[in-house]
């Protein structure tokens, strides 16, 4: 089977690009299931009912958020609703919504697990700690994992920590697409960054003029999106449905 995972979507244009290259990308790669990292599809940040609808509809199978889930008060009623939206599974005990789904394709099946990262990062759960009582409940060997994390060294070490459990591990949140995907004990795709789906030139899908004041002023600025022409940033990754192995990881930039 053939995954295509798309790395953080970046506000409305990055959803319309994304959009418009889709059913090109499925046919060019022959996809099969389609995972899309949507905390940054609405606009001016987070999730909202109508990029989410936007990210099914164009035909994700599932999409997985991380620190910004909950960024939107109009996402709330999104989480328990729906199966194929996922916020980070070691989020809090009680809070809204879910970490894992499971997607059907008779006779196999396909698990998604969305997990954050600690380091930089909000104070979850320890991943490394939870990850292995999310993984307990799966039981299929078909295993994609979005790793929403900041810091680089986190990111590798979850790849090796789940190396020959799950099909892959897929760092996101960064949006610098990585150049180093591999497969993990000849069993893991990983890479460390899958990237952005939003404007090319700009910082993170933010105009650039705001983010340098920012930095050069140190006051508080209101991010805008930028308007500047896309690009997206994705992988494909092949993999044995009945073994759960990776075969290979392919980076996607499309302009
Ligand atoms: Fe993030």
């Amino acid at each position: 089977m053939n995954l295509l995972f798309i790395g953080d979507v970046v506000g409305q244009s990055g959803c319309d690009f994304l959009e418009s290259r889709m059913y090109q990308l499925k046919r060019e790669y022959d996809i099969d299931v389609t995972v899309i990292n949507g905390e940054n599809s609405a606009q001016g940040n987070g999730i909202t009912p109508q990029s989410y609808r936007q990210l099914i509809n164009m035909g994700a199978d599932v999409v997985t958020t991380g620190n910004h889930s909950f960024r939107r008060r109009e996402a709330a009623e999104l989480y328990d609703d729906n199966e194929a939206l996922l916020r980070p599974a070691n989020y809090p005990d009680g809070v809204m919504g879910h970490g894992v789904t499971c997607i059907d394709m008779c006779p196999y099946k396909i698990a998604v697990v969305n997990i954050m990262g600690t380091m930089y990062m909000e104070a979850v759960e320890n991943p490394f700690n939870y990850v292995d009582k999310v993984l307990a409940d799966i039981d299929t060997p078909n295993i994609i994992v979005d790793f929403h994390a900041e810091a680089t060294s986190e990111k590798k070490a979850m790849g090796f920590y789940l190396q020959g459990r799950c099909t892959a591990v897929l760092g996101t949140h960064t949006h610098v697409q990585t150049s180093d995907e591999t497969i993990l004990g000849g069993h893991t795709a990983y890479i460390t960054d899958v990237g952005m789906t939003g404007a090319e030139l700009s910082v993170l899908g933010v105009e650039s003029d705001i983010v340098i004041n920012k930095f050069k002023y140190l006051t508080p600025v209101k991010f805008e999106e930028s308007k500047k022409p896309c690009f997206l940033n994705g992988v494909v990754v092949q993999f044995d449905e009945k073994s759960g192995k990776a075969t290979n990881i392919k980076r996607v930039i499309k302009r």
